[in-house]
């Protein structure tokens, strides 16, 4: 089980640091970036929140993150990226040196490597399904989240949206295709409060001229981008609160 774990991170660190090295983990900023500034509208977050961002990349969400948490009267906010490549990893500490408040560390969504009750607010941008064992990373991410605190997994390939299943193919590592509703079941069954999915759609305008290597056509293309990604939402209860009739000793 567990080589079979380590031969899966393996590959998927071998192929994203060769996404790294042709200058990929930055040309997806381009791709992500209006999904995710509507996300982290949703994020509500605060100066003083601990942040983790899983599967960084190269770490333009994480800086993002950075802004919206750093010095401010409620403390000073900390946001830490964790990557399977340690290419990225490498580019987004060299993006970031002008950050007191990131920290990059390279690990495994299956055995995120921070201690546990820690983070107020988690992101992860076009991820989650690349996770081999996508149980054990929720359990994991339950782990070290702080008691109420929110996550926040935003995908583009999802079963909801027929257009982005182009893409299977094309991959050179397995993915996950999941409804909405199957993504939802599955936080609820790690114990995850209030899960709740949402699409956003993606409203930036695409050129004529545009040329993609991802889409069948344009027509294609702009049809994805209404449908939009799958944003899942879900809070890991407070057990520090005992349920009405319980004593907590
Ligand atoms: C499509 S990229 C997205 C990167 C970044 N979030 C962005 O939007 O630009 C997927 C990222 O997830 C990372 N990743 C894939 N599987 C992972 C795993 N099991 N644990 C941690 N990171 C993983 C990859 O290395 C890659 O950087």
């Amino acid at each position: 089980m567990f080589e079979k774990q380590r031969t899966s991170d393996e590959n998927l660190q071998k192929e994203f640091n060769r996404w790294a090295e042709a200058g990929e983990g930055e040309k997806m900023r381009n791709h992500h970036l209006a999904i995710t500034e509507k996300t982290l509208r949703l994020m509500n977050l605060r100066p003083g929140e601990r942040v983790l961002d899983l599967g960084c990349g190269s770490g333009w969400a994480t800086r993002l993150l950075a802004r919206l948490v750093a010095d401010g009267p409620e403390g000073f906010g900390q946001v830490v990226g964790v990557d399977i490549s340690d290419e990225m990893i490498r580019q987004a500490r060299a993006a970031s040196k002008d950050f007191e408040n990131t920290m990059y560390v390279w690990g495994s969504a299956t055995q995120i490597p921070w201690e546990e009750n820690f983070f107020e607010k988690v992101l992860s941008v076009e991820s989650f399904y690349y996770y081999p064992d996508q149980d054990r990373a929720l359990a994991e991410l339950f782990r070290v989240m702080a008691p109420k605190g929110r996550l926040y997994i935003l995908i583009n390939l999802y079963r909801d949206n027929p257009y982005s299943l182009q893409w299977v193919d094309k991959l050179k590592v397995p993915v996950h295709v999941r409804s909405a509703a199957e993504y939802v079941e599955l936080l609820s069954k790690h114990s995850f409060e209030n899960v709740e999915y949402r699409q956003i759609p993606d409203d930036t305008p695409t050129p004529d001229d545009y040329v993609t290597k991802s889409f069948r056509s344009l027509d294609d293309l702009k049809a994805f981008k209404r449908i939009g990604a799958l944003l899942l939402i879900a809070t890991k209860p407070d057990f520090r609160t005992p349920a009405p009739g319980y004593t907590v000793y």
